[in-house]
């Protein structure tokens, strides 16, 4: 995007999500980020997670950036896009290098990064992310920002995220059909969770749940860095469909059933709470009890929460969670399910929204758009120019940054 006054920086975040494509466009100024335009659309070209239909998805991309742009009054030609899916990997790998000067400097630990990533990637994949987990120097662990110390040997260990080359490839092909340029590619759930995070949650051990449409994407931090990513591939629908068989009616309307009088936890609702329901074939609406539609939807969260629970259990992961589960996304605002997380999960669980953005907070501090907003700060701790080192002003701009980002 075009960057209008110096020291303003004007960025676009797009993420096409299983039900929904957002597309949002914010300026960053005087170390704030400000939403100015939000444009969301159905979108029927994917399934879980992953675009399946081109013509369907470009078509949603298209009418979500046209929305935004209206809305801010600003033209988009590129945005940074939020890819997931389960064709994503991650692990861990590790590099060494000599100090050239005796003290680290930015260049040696551009280098241990280079080494730590230097392992052998499929040519069907590509590098999405190399997350730096941890610095050592002569053997000292534990170090987070090593510029400046003295040593002879700097080690790194990174976190290395990677997708296929065909799926990244249909999403930018939507994208650039829609007439954006793609900036660069974030990972999903690495996004959501720099819009829901602080630094806190990061250093003690935090698993960000973003439950969608299709997918649970999945993302662990510990003492501040990425341990792991993950992906269920169950999400909102599946509590819709659920609704759906179980009460004979439509998907649509069971979707809105389940966002007004849904609740994961039938008891939490009036046992003479009834409801009107519609039927399909013509045939006439019925009235049923609430807690018929929330035994429906009780049995579906306790489901997923026990898949969830069963991930990070086979991974090792729930003992390092000293912060707990954070669930975000749409399908993390059915009732009741914070409340049933805290009981099946056996950690801490609270639901997370961009809370540290500003500008049109009543659209975006939502947990559907945790995504999309940490999509734009991602692109933001890329700019080269907020960077330590860029400009004797830019310091001040990297600590406001930092402090967005919750690191
Ligand atoms: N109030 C609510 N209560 C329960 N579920 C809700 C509510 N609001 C939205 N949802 C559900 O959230 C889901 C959509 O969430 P979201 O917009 O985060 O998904 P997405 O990004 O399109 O999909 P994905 O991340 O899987 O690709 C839908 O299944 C919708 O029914
Ligand atoms: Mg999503």
């Amino acid at each position: 995007m075009a960057k209008d006054a110096k020291y303003t920086r004007m960025i676009a975040g797009l993420d096409i999500g299983t039900t929904k494509v957002t597309c949002a466009i914010g300026r960053f100024e005087n170390g704030q980020l400000d939403i100015i335009g939000v444009g969301n659309a159905p979108n029927s070209g994917m399934r879980h997670g992953v675009v399946v239909n081109i013509e369907a998805a470009t078509e949603a991309v298209k009418k979500a950036k046209d929305e935004a742009e209206l809305m801010a009054g600003v033209r988009v030609d590129s945005v940074w896009l939020g890819v997931g899916g389960n064709h994503i990997q991650s692990f861990s790998s590790g590099g060494m290098i000599a100090i050239r000067h005796k003290e680290v400097q930015q260049e040696d630990v551009d280098r241990v990064i280079e080494a730590a990533k230097a392992v052998a990637i499929p040519q069907d994949r590509q590098v999405l992310h190399v997350l730096p987990q941890d610095f050592k120097i002569d053997g000292q662990t534990g170090i987070f920002d090593p510029i400046g110390m003295a040593g002879v040997r700097l080690e790194a260990s990174v976190f290395i995220i990677t997708g296929s080359n065909a799926v990244i490839t249909n999403a930018i092909k939507c994208t650039q059909r829609a007439g954006i340029k793609v900036e660069g590619l974030v990972l999903q759930q690495l996004a959501s969770a720099l819009a829901v995070l602080s630094a806190d949650e990061k250093n003690l051990g935090t698993t960000v749940v973003d439950i969608g449409g299709g997918t649970c994407d999945m993302i662990t931090y510990y003492q501040g860095s990425v341990i792991h990513t993950g992906l269920l591939p169950v999400g909102g629908q599946n509590f819709t469909h659920d609704v759906a068989i179980g009460l004979k009616t439509t998907q649509n309307h069971a979707d809105g059933l389940k966002r007004k009088f849904g609740c994961a936890l039938p008891e939490m609702v009036g046992e003479d709470d009834a409801i009107e329901v519609e039927s399909v074939g013509g045939r006439k609406p019925r009235t049923l009890m609430r807690r018929d539609l929330c035994e429906i939807l009780e049995a579906r969260a306790e489901e997923t929460l026990e898949l969830i629970h069963t991930a990070l259990n086979d991974q090792g992961l729930l003992s390092k969670l000293g912060s707990g589960v954070v669930l975000t996304g749409g399908g993390s605002l059915l009732h009741g399910l914070v409340e049933m997380g805290d009981f099946v999960l056996d950690v801490p669980v609270r639901r997370g929204w961009p809370e540290r953005v500003g500008g049109l907070v009543d659209v975006v501090r939502q947990p559907s758009c945790s995504t999309v907003v940490g999509v734009m700060m991602y692109g933001l701790s890329l700019d080269k120019e907020l960077r330590p080192g860029h400009e004797i002003k830019a310091t001040d701009w990297t600590r406001k940054l930092k402090n967005l980002l919750g690191v």
